[in-house]
């Protein structure tokens, strides 16, 4: 399977400029497993792309304080949408210097600006996360810049499984871990599951 998506991850190209690949899907769907098992592959063979999370464009916690929305970081108005879309837009067309990105910290659980150095012979960028295919401002016009959106997804019962091992993993007592999946996580995920009929191809990810 993942010979097959790095083919056509591979041959995706845009008359307006870089390709952009987008991956999205519900929390814990393995979003940013596939991304990045797609660009070592792509790398492994010797083609320019770069990997930018979407998680790149969480709120810092001090804005998120200052919202009153730090106890639902993740939901999408903890994220800076506009800035991610300008930064998608300076991907596709800006060629005469690096782009540099943001990164998500999953340690300090914040985001770190100018983590990622996106050089002028990138060819594709891989971004992934849980809103590229939502429909209120200004997502739509991020999906203005996706060359394609694929939507993984596995059974439920294994997300979960999966997701609330990783906030343990990350730091989370277990109880809190499963409330915090329950509580936050799981609402957002009903919002991305409504946006998946708007991707391009649909992968399920239980083979992986
Ligand atoms: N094929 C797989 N086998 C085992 N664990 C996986 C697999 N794919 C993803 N995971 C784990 O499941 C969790 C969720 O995957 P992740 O890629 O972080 O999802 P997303 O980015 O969609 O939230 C991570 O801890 C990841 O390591
Ligand atoms: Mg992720």
């Amino acid at each position: 399977m993942l010979d097959r998506l790095t083919d056509r991850a591979r041959g995706l190209s845009d008359p307006g400029g870089r390709a952009i690949l987008g991956i999205t899907g519900c929390p814990g769907a393995g979003k940013s497993t596939l991304a990045h098992l797609l660009v070592q592959a792509l790398h492994k063979g010797g083609f320019p792309a770069v990997w930018v999370p979407m998680d790149g464009f969480h709120l810092a916690d001090a804005a998120l304080d200052r919202l009153g929305r730090r106890d639902r970081k993740g939901a999408i108005d903890t994220f800076d949408g506009h800035g991610y879309l300008a930064t998608l837009r300076r991907l596709r067309d800006e060629f005469d210097n690096p782009v540099y990105a943001p990164d998500f910290d999953r340690e300090i659980e914040q985001p770190i600006a100018g983590s990622i150095a996106v050089d002028p012979a990138t060819r594709l960028i891989v971004t992934e996360g849980n809103y590229l295919l939502s429909r209120t401002d200004p997502w739509p016009r991020i999906r203005e810049q996706l060359t394609e959106a694929w939507y993984v997804e596995v059974a439920d019962d294994l997300r979960l499984t999966r997701l609330v091992a990783r906030h343990v993993r990350f730091g989370k007592p277990p109880e809190a871990a499963r409330r915090w999946v329950a509580e936050v996580d799981e609402p957002n995920a009903r919002l991305i599951a409504s946006t998946r009929d708007r991707a391009d191809l649909h992968i399920d990810l239980s083979q992986l």
